[in-house]
């Protein structure tokens, strides 16, 4: 895609990913809308950012989409970008109990929120010349984490959803890609300088030259190897890599 002269619409700017994003997007000449729960954040990101546009969003929230989106496609009729990002990483054990609530409220955030908005978005965006669906999947959908299982499944249905998007929106003016992170040191699970996670500034700059070029998968080089382990030799990858897990945990606390 162009990197500049777009208006893009990026849910989960609060912080994190989608922060950085913003800001890149910004600096490289596009108009840019970002939206979270958090207001506090929301306004100090424009403070920081004057030109950047913020709106409160709860994805969780189908009446809150349809309002958001009714409101953004009157007030920017050129928005040709939404970017799905928003997203939580509770853990689980997928040997024990399930988190009934939990499980419902992370399905509602990671899976049904990206599909409610671009639902709410689809119409207007063919109406574009040039348009984007961007997804935010991750590895973990291609090597789960058993401790985090449910996020890594909502994960692999987003990889799923944004193939089954692509082909069905394939004679249209709207391009579906799928922006897969490596882990990236956010407050997703607790910044924290583990040297297994790459830095998020990097990580914003790699992805924008790979976003550029890319036609389905956004993926930088830090991502490649356990994107392309999935398969069907996959099960001695999932092994080792939550074996590792297990033995270096995740920094939670
Ligand atoms: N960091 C990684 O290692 C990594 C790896 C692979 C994939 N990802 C994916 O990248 C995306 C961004 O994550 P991040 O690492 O940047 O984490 P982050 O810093 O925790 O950011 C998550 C963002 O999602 C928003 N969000 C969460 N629940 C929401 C809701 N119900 N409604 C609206 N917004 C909501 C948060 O905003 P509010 O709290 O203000 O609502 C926040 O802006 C996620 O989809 C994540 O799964 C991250």
């Amino acid at each position: 895609m162009k990197l500049s002269g777009n208006t893009i619409f990026i849910t989960g700017g609060t912080s994190g990913i989608g922060r950085a994003l913003a800001e890149a997007f910004h600096v490289k000449g596009n108009k840019v809308i970002v939206s979270g729960r958090r207001k506090a954040l929301l306004d100090e990101f424009a403070a920081h950012v004057p030109g950047i546009d913020t709106i409160e969003l709860d994805i969780t929230d189908p009446s809150q989409i349809e309002r958001v989106a009714n409101t953004l496609i009157a007030k920017y009729p050129n928005l040709n970008v939404i970017i799905n990002n928003a997203g939580i990483m509770p853990f689980d054990d997928p040997a024990g109990m399930n988190d009934d609530p939990q499980a419902v409220h992370l399905v509602n955030t990671n899976l049904l929120g990206p599909i409610r908005v671009s639902s709410a978005f689809v119409s207007h965006l063919k109406e574009q010349a040039d348009s984007y669906i961007i997804n935010t999947s991750s590895v973990l959908a291609y090597i789960p984490f058993a401790v985090s299982a449910l996020y890594s499944a909502t994960k692999a249905a987003i990889h799923s959803y944004s193939l089954s998007q692509r082909f069905a929106l394939r004679d249209t003016s709207v391009r579906v890609l799928e922006i897969v992170p490596p882990w990236v040191d956010t407050d997703l699970v607790r910044k924290s300088g583990d040297p297994r996670a790459m830095q998020l500034d990097v990580f914003v700059e790699q992805l924008l030259a790979a976003l550029e070029t890319a036609t389905t998968e956004v993926l930088v080089e830090d991502a490649k190897q356990l994107r392309n382990s999935a398969g069907p030799d996959e099960h001695g990858v999932v092994n080792y890599v939550n074996q590792m897990i297990v033995d270096n945990p995740l920094p939670t606390a």
